[in-house]
């Protein structure tokens, strides 16, 4: 075996276009294993879309998707919908999947901390519960990449912390590789490698601390971080006035 592995999933110059709209432009990234991808863009940027080529479930107008042919994929979609009437406990809607036993099903549970649902109807679940269920449900099959549509959507900020822990500590514990969307880079600054920004095309990438600077990533988002950059970043008049950087601006 060579020394590097060769990444679980590679995309090349990637195009996407809904009917005659162009949603993704020359997307390239790769995601190795024991590694976390984040892709972050406002509503509309192609992030979705970008994952779903990414799985094979849609396909790219141009470019190149290389997925490891002998890997499982762990997947958790933007939205589920489920039968609000027909009535299914925790650990039955997990048990749905195919090839699980209750073991796995006990076991994905236990590591999501909701051991204590499993006998409860899935449809009485909280949002943040139900976010969990579907991480829950993206680890059954033991992946080896783990797809994440906005995993911690409707969830607070404690909770948020939480999942993102969590997916954190199943990279860690298991060696997969993680894609994810997240709208929020402090959350998931700690536990991320790389982050992607994506508007239609990429912005920028780079390490969390690199795009946290980026001006790049500041036009793409519209307003900086909350409590970050905005009430930070007063220039150097009044304070340091003599200190001159060498900007010719006055
Ligand atoms: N099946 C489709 N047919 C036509 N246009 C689509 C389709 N799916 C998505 N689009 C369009 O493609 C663009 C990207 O959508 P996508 O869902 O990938 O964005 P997103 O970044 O995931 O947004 P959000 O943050 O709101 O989830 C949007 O303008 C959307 O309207
Ligand atoms: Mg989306």
């Amino acid at each position: 075996m060579s020394e590097k592995a060769s990444p679980l999933l590679r995309l090349e110059n990637v195009c996407k276009s809904y009917h005659k709209n162009l949603v993704l432009e020359n997307i390239s990234f790769e995601v190795n294993r024991g590694e976390t991808v984040t892709l972050i863009g406002p509503n509309g940027a192609g992030k979705s879309t970008l994952m779903k080529i990414s799985l094979g479930i849609l396909e790219a107008s141009s470019g190149s998707v290389h997925r490891d042919a002998s890997i499982t994929i762990g997947y958790m979609p933007q939205k589920v919908m489920i039968d609000p009437v027909l009535p299914l406990s925790v650990r039955d809607f997990l048990y749905l999947r195919p090839n699980t036993s209750y073991d796995d099903v006990a076991e994905a549970l236990e590591t999501v901390r909701l051991s204590r649902l499993s006998e409860q109807p899935v449809q009485g679940a909280s949002g943040g519960e139900m976010q969990r269920i579907l991480l829950a449900r993206a680890i059954l099959g033991k992946p080896d990449l783990l797809v994440l549509d906005e995993p911690v959507q409707g969830i607070d900020i404690m909770g948020q912390q939480e999942i993102y822990g969590l997916i954190a500590q199943i990279r860690d514990e298991t060696g997969c590789g993680v894609l994810m969307i997240s709208h929020d880079l402090h959350l998931v600054m700690a536990s991320t490698d790389q982050v992607l920004c994506l508007n239609r095309h990429i912005c920028c990438s780079g390490s969390p601390e690199f795009v946290k600077d980026n001006p790049e990533y500041h036009a793409m988002m519209g307003r900086p971080m909350e409590g970050v950059a905005i009430y930070t970043h007063h220039h150097d008049e009044g304070h340091e006035h003599k200190h001159h950087h060498g900007h010719d601006h006055d």
